[in-house]
């Protein structure tokens, strides 16, 4: 007889019984499960608790924002952040290679962590001994089963971390599914925007902007991706759409018209896809007035953007991302 309130309460006496006194940190990504996951540990052993929150700079428009303020403000968790843009944007300088991309960032997630890790172990307080992890229970299945170490698969995680770790793993979504580790967060009062978010990829814009990645690049994405994102929720779209990822071609550029001028400026990918799993998809069949008003908006309101094209391929052949 499943109810979000037992699980909570089940899993917070399981918690309180594994930590007793000792320390345990986690990383948020921003993403639905490491929140939920964090909060959950949070009502079970309150300060004990340190979350470390990587700001690698590819986040979306306000998604910083909503970890250091609606989280906090929502958990009373003690949350450390780390400003990393800096690092992670000369790591990417002169890189337009995906998965060379994924691997940077992926090494640079994983030396800032370490290094807050550290400072956190380093602190006055019990020993820190457990690593809370996101982990849902097709994640479970999918990696045979396993428990107790930090062996985190690599590919969906920029959390993924080193194997070498010390700790004990505290995993208390092991045995839920995605739309019940919503409910858990519902349940948990965390902000509507974090428990509905759709899946968004670790290495973030990183890997949604086709071509090198640069400052004014990635903000120039975020406003593209915020229009997109606000229009697609004011139509009523999320629950259809899994994903919508917005795409900069930014090695790409064609001829326009704005006001009297000829322009040469860039265009922008929508890439809306309804989806079970992520393994196959469809895209989405979405009403043209809403990619209208997407299109007029991203075009008026983005500098250096002409154009805003759709993407009509389903996965396969095509993948949902374009890196
Ligand atoms: P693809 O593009 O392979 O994406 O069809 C399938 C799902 O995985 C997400 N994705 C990633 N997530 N790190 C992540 O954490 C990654 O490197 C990564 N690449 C793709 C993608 O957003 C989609 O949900």
């Amino acid at each position: 007889n499943w109810t979000t309130g037992s699980v909570i309460e089940e899993q917070v006496a399981a918690i309180r019984e594994q930590v007793g006194d000792r320390r345990a940190i986690c990383g948020l990504s921003g993403g639905v499960d490491s929140a939920v996951a964090a909060a959950l540990v949070q009502k079970a052993i309150g300060s004990q608790l340190t979350c470390v929150y990587v700001d690698h700079g590819l986040m979306r428009k306000g998604e910083t924002e909503q970890v250091e303020k609606d989280f906090v403000a929502a958990t009373g968790v003690q949350l450390k952040v780390v400003d990393a843009e800096e690092r992670f944007l000369k790591a990417l300088a002169g890189v337009s290679d995906p998965e060379e991309k994924r691997k940077i960032i992926g090494r640079e997630f994983i030396r800032v962590f370490e290094q807050a890790q550290a400072e956190i172990i380093a602190d006055e307080g019990p020993a820190v001994e457990f690593l809370v992890q996101g982990t849902l229970y097709p994640d479970v299945v999918e990696s045979g089963g396993g428990t107790g170490t930090a062996n985190i698969k690599s590919h969906h995680n920029v959390g993924g971390l080193p194997e070498d770790l010390e700790f004990q793993l505290i995993e208390p979504l092991r045995k839920l599914f995605k739309d019940e580790v919503r409910m858990v967060g519902q349940e948990l009062g965390l902000p509507e925007e974090i428990v509905q978010r759709q899946p968004f990829p670790g290495p973030g814009l990183g890997i949604r902007i086709v071509g090198e990645v640069t400052k004014e690049r990635l903000d120039l994405l975020r406003e593209a991706d915020a229009i997109a994102r606000e229009e697609l929720t004011a139509a009523g779209l999320d629950r259809d759409i899994w994903q919508c990822p917005v795409v900069l071609l930014a090695d790409v550029r064609s001829v326009g018209v704005q006001g009297d001028g000829r322009t040469y400026g860039h265009p922008i990918v929508l890439r809306p896809v309804s989806s079970e799993d992520a393994m196959t998809a469809d895209w989405s069949r979405l009403p043209y007035e809403v990619l209208a008003r997407i299109s007029t908006r991203i075009t008026n309101e983005v500098k250096d953007v002409n154009r805003v094209v759709l993407d009509v391929t389903s996965k396969p052949p095509g993948t949902i991302e374009w890196e």
